[in-house]
């Protein structure tokens, strides 16, 4: 394996063909340190990225076969590897990759939870309950100090992401009580994968506004661990995904209890203090509300906080682009740390607008 000092480490994406790993190698085509050599996916196999991807530059990486997911193969091409498949095909994939050298980086679920939580949340049992200790939980902004020399980390889902920024250091500094969370969460139609069904088509979606999987949603665990994680304290989270008809973007707004001498400047102050030198996020002025569109194509979280002193709740809102921030960039700004290289490399912050 070549390590962090040589120009070009070499990544594998599997799951290339799908929306997050398409976004992977889009955005790695400008990476300065990391090249894709090879590119994975299952139904796919034997085309040309590009033919699948037509915006992926053919000159590029866009040019490259996806091939099959044959860990040997996978292993001895590239020094990191990005898995970007449905839930469980990592779980049983990851482990040879491990064993050969190369690094993980899972944008699934599949090492998120302990092992226990599997079966409810995500209807497996997991098939390799030892590495799921080894996993790191790659929030940068709140665990980057365990990433340098990480072998495996498991990337944070897209809801989980704004809701842990927001709410943890709020709780950690007891501006917010533990007791129980409630989350609106918004997705555009791209957060549900690139396989057509009836319920993303755009026939059911146009128009419409529309929540699911209340109150079973495999982000809810996660959430809770994730705050758990930072703060030391799991609030229970209550969690109400909604799918709206736009194509990327998330929007979560929390609601905590907050504590009775807490004001909109005491929960800003907290969290500008905490992100004050983190390149992706975004705290707002008061006022100001967060967009998902300011962040689309961006590695970028915005984060806004008020308190309601009346209702004794604090509102605490985040933004994302679900595949930049909330999958792929975050899996390259992992990366990054794991490697040796500045977090923000190849990473954009200035949005595509309008
Ligand atoms: N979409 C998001 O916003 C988002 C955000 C955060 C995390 N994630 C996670 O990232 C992963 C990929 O999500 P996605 O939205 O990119 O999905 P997607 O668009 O449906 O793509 C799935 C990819 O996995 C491959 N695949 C399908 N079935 C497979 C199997 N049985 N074994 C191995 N590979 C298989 C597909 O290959 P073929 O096309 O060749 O069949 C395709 O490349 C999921 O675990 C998801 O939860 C997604």
């Amino acid at each position: 394996m070549r390590i962090v000092g040589v120009s070009s480490i070499s990544a594998a994406v599997l799951g290339a063909s799908g929306f997050s790993g398409g976004e992977l190698v889009r955005l790695l085509d400008t990476h300065p340190s990391i090249e894709v050599t090879y590119v994975g996916a299952n139904r796919s196999v034997g085309k040309r990225l590009a033919e699948v991807h037509p915006h992926l530059a053919p000159m590029a990486a866009g040019g490259l076969p996806l091939k099959a997911l044959d860990p040997d193969a996978v292993s001895g091409a590239a020094d990191v590897v990005f898995t970007a498949m449905p839930h469980g095909s990592s779980a049983r994939l990851a482990p040879a990759l491990l064993g050969s050298g190369s690094i993980v980086i899972d944008l699934a679920g599949d090492f998120r939870l302990p092992a226990e939580a599997y079966p409810r949340w995500y209807g497996f049992e997991h098939p390799e309950p030892a590495w799921l200790d080894e996993a790191i939980y790659g929030l940068p902004e709140l665990f980057g100090d365990r990433l340098p020399g990480a072998k495996l980390v498991a990337n944070p889902g897209c809801f989980p992401t704004p809701v842990i920024l927001g709410c943890a250091p709020l709780l950690e500094a007891g501006l917010i009580q533990p007791g129980t969370i409630f989350v609106d969460g918004k997705t555009g139609l791209s957060g549900a994968g690139r396989g057509p069904s009836e319920a993303t088509s755009f026939a059911a979606t146009d128009g419409s506004i529309r929540p699911y999987r209340i109150p079973g949603h495999q982000h809810t665990p996660e959430m809770e661990r994730g705050l758990e994680l930072a703060a030391g304290t799991a609030p229970a989270i209550v969690f109400a995904p909604h799918l709206v008809p736009t194509v990327r973007g998330v929007l979560t707004t929390c609601f905590a209890p907050l504590r009775s001498d807490t004001t909109t400047e005491d929960l800003l102050r907290c969290l500008a203090d905490v992100y004050r030198d983190r390149p992706f996020v975004r705290v707002l002025a008061p006022g100001e509300m967060a967009d998902a569109k300011r962040t689309r194509g961006t590695n970028l979280v915005e984060l806004q906080a008020v308190a309601d002193p009346r209702s004794g709740t604090a509102v605490v809102i985040g933004a994302l682009d679900n595949l930049v921030k909330g999958a792929a960039g975050q899996a390259i700004q992992n990366a990054n740390l794991v490697l040796g290289l500045p977090e923000e490399t190849g990473l954009s912050r200035s949005a595509v607008v309008p």
